[in-house]
């Protein structure tokens, strides 16, 4: 991986705001922290080049972030997380929400262009219909994608690893007895709900799970109270609900509760993202918690990475996700 500023800044023992002031020449650096920077950039390697140097003069210190769905729990989580990583850097963010469209995604897109962002973060909402507005970004500025990730477009991504999440929750029902498995999740207009249906069908064939039906709609509680309904109407429940997200599975238990069925006794129940009130629904979910500060903490190195040079090579990181289990599979689990 590049040395960034973040590595200077490590072995001078100074922020990364001050290695930046340093080697840009500002005056605000004393003689002896400039030199202590100039010494740290040469141990680690640092390239310190003629068009990063030009792009750190016009910078802003402004980055501008869009996510799918800002009504959505797991948005605002990640939000803040990134803007913590920023304020390390003494750097501002600049948020808009793309309202599940990826036109207005385009036009958050343009606006943030606009007003000389220093680089953009972006969860694209459609892994095909963002793909042209991303392209239209990078021509002007570097672009990250965390969480979600558009198809046919060359740019580095951080984001969740839906592979190891699905299967520990297929092989945790499974270890519980669990022979028949409905996945209530999200259509594949997105990666994530894309990627989560493609994990769960390996995990279920690698666990020897024949019977698994697949509801798809989208990542709300709406549906999955719909969807809950649809199981009740067709009279027989499976052995575990394996949701999309947290927010269907509390719609899920929400209807199944409503008609008297006894969670995890009559059918298991599990989430994805482990957002704040997961812990605080009743029986409380059992679910995967989203790496959210390593994904924050990682996108922002991609983004100085790439700030610092166009042109390294395109990264991926898949980050594990962790399982926590509590009464909505084991109802002698340790409350949190
Ligand atoms: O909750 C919505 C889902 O979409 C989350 O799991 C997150 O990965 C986002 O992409």
């Amino acid at each position: 991986m590049a040395v960034t500023i973040h590595d200077v800044a490590r072995e001078a023992g100074v922020s990364v705001s001050t290695v930046s002031r340093a080697l840009s020449g500002a005056r605000r650096v004393g003689p002896e922290v400039a030199e202590r920077v100039h010494e740290a950039a040469r141990l680690v390697g640092y390239r310190h080049n003629a068009v990063a140097r030009a792009l750190r003069a016009q910078r802003t210190g402004v980055i501008g972030m869009i996510v799918p769905e800002i009504s959505n729990p797991f948005f605002p989580a990640i939000v803040e997380a990134v803007e913590r990583t920023l304020q390390e850097s003494d750097r501002e963010l600049m948020l808009c929400d793309a309202r599940l469209s990826a036109d207005v995604e385009r036009r958050r897109i343009h606006a943030l262009l606009g007003r000389q962002v220093d680089g953009l973060l972006i969860s694209p909402v459609d892994s095909q219909a963002s793909a042209e507005g991303l392209r239209e970004a990078m021509r002007h500025t570097p672009v990250v994608q965390l969480d979600r990730y558009a198809d046919q477009v060359r740019l580095d991504w951080v984001g969740v690893d839906d592979e190891a999440g699905m299967a520990h929750v297929v092989n945790h029902v499974r270890e519980l007895g669990a022979q028949r498995i409905v996945l209530v999740s999200a259509g594949q207009q997105s990666s994530s709900g894309r990627d989560r249906l493609d994990a769960l069908r390996r995990a279920t064939a690698s666990a020897g799970i024949t019977e698994c039906v697949e509801l798809l709609g989208e990542f709300s509680i709406e549906w999955g109270e719909s969807a809950a309904r649809q199981l009740l109407a067709g009279g027989e429940l499976p052995d575990a609900l394996v949701c999309g997200n947290d927010e269907i599975a509390v719609g899920a238990i929400r209807e199944l509760r409503r008609h008297g069925v006894a969670i995890p006794e009559q059918v298991m129940i599990t989430g994805f993202d482990d957002i704040f009130i997961a812990s605080y629904v009743e029986p409380a979910l059992t679910t995967l918690r989203q790496p959210r500060e390593a994904i924050a903490t990682e996108a922002v190195r991609l983004l100085d990475a790439r700030l610092a040079d166009t042109d390294l090579p395109v990264r991926k990181l898949a980050l594990e996700p962790e399982l926590v289990v509590r009464e909505s599979t084991v109802s002698s689990a340790e409350p949190e």
